[in-house]
């Protein structure tokens, strides 16, 4: 299974500063690690660009932030599965902790987002993690529980592991240069695989999970190589090319 090592834009970059950031990024790694695959998430609006700069670069894919569970319709402001797979898009993030806690999404709306997409012909990109709170309340176990139940509601029999990726991001380490000890990701890693297994049986062994939060040059090496770490999803370390290239090959 390769490493999905995933560049979270969020709401930053204009589509002339995306267009540089990728291109710079393609020329820095001429030639991805065998073992590796790049996902770029740029906002909406630059999703061309980027699609444009990654034409005929095997290994860099690209994906979109969030996505609507519907086909079409009066959505105003929301966009569909097959409007980003039009554009160019892989991958979707689905339930980012920003989507959950900032926007107010509940974990059944983010099982409709997963399920539509994967419908619809996206792989996913299903994002779990506890706050502070929750942890100090001992509850890490029972927040992935719900996340990865709920999100995972409307998976389809017979998909193929590499159709979703688990992307666990504490919360507490987003943004904030706290990141996660060795300890906790491999604690918290081995509890969603031991849910992957449950509640998606055929592929629960096979599913990616990345590790996501304060995510740097210095420590992407370490995280990488832990059990049960399947890549990466890094925000600020990724909106320069020069340091998402250190951590593609870290
Ligand atoms: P960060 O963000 O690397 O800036 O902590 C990660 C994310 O939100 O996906």
């Amino acid at each position: 299974m390769k490493q999905l090592i995933a560049a979270n834009w969020k709401m930053y970059k204009t589509v002339a500063e995306a267009k540089s950031v990728a291109c710079e990024l393609t020329d820095l790694v001429p030639d991805l690690p065998e073992n590796a695959e790049v996902a770029v998430f740029p906002p909406f609006t630059a999703l061309a660009a980027v699609a444009e700069a990654f034409k005929g670069r095997a290994g860099f894919t690209l994906g979109a932030q969030d996505v609507y569970p519907a086909g079409e319709g009066a959505f105003t402001g929301e966009i569909s599965p097959l409007m980003l797979l039009d554009a160019g898009c892989a991958y979707v993030l689905c339930g980012h902790s920003e989507r959950r806690h900032v926007l107010g999404e509940s974990d059944e709306f983010v099982g409709k987002k997963v399920a539509f997409s994967l419908e619809q012909g996206l792989a996913v990109v299903l994002c779990v993690g506890e706050t502070l709170p929750q942890r100090e309340a001992g509850d890490l176990s029972g927040v992935l529980r719900r996340q990865l139940e709920s999100g995972l509601a409307g998976v389809p029999a017979g998909l193929e592991a590499n159709r979703i990726v688990i992307a666990y991001e504490p919360v507490w380490a987003i943004g904030t240069g706290k990141v996660a000890g060795v300890a906790e990701i491999e604690q918290a890693h081995a509890i969603i695989r031991s849910y992957l297994e449950e509640f998606c049986p055929a592929i629960g062994r096979d599913v990616r999970i990345l590790y996501g939060g304060s995510v740097k040059e210095n420590n992407a090496g370490e995280i990488k190589r832990l059990v049960n770490v399947n890549g990466l999803l890094v925000g600020g370390a990724s909106l320069q090319a020069g340091s998402f290239a250190q951590i593609i090959e870290a």
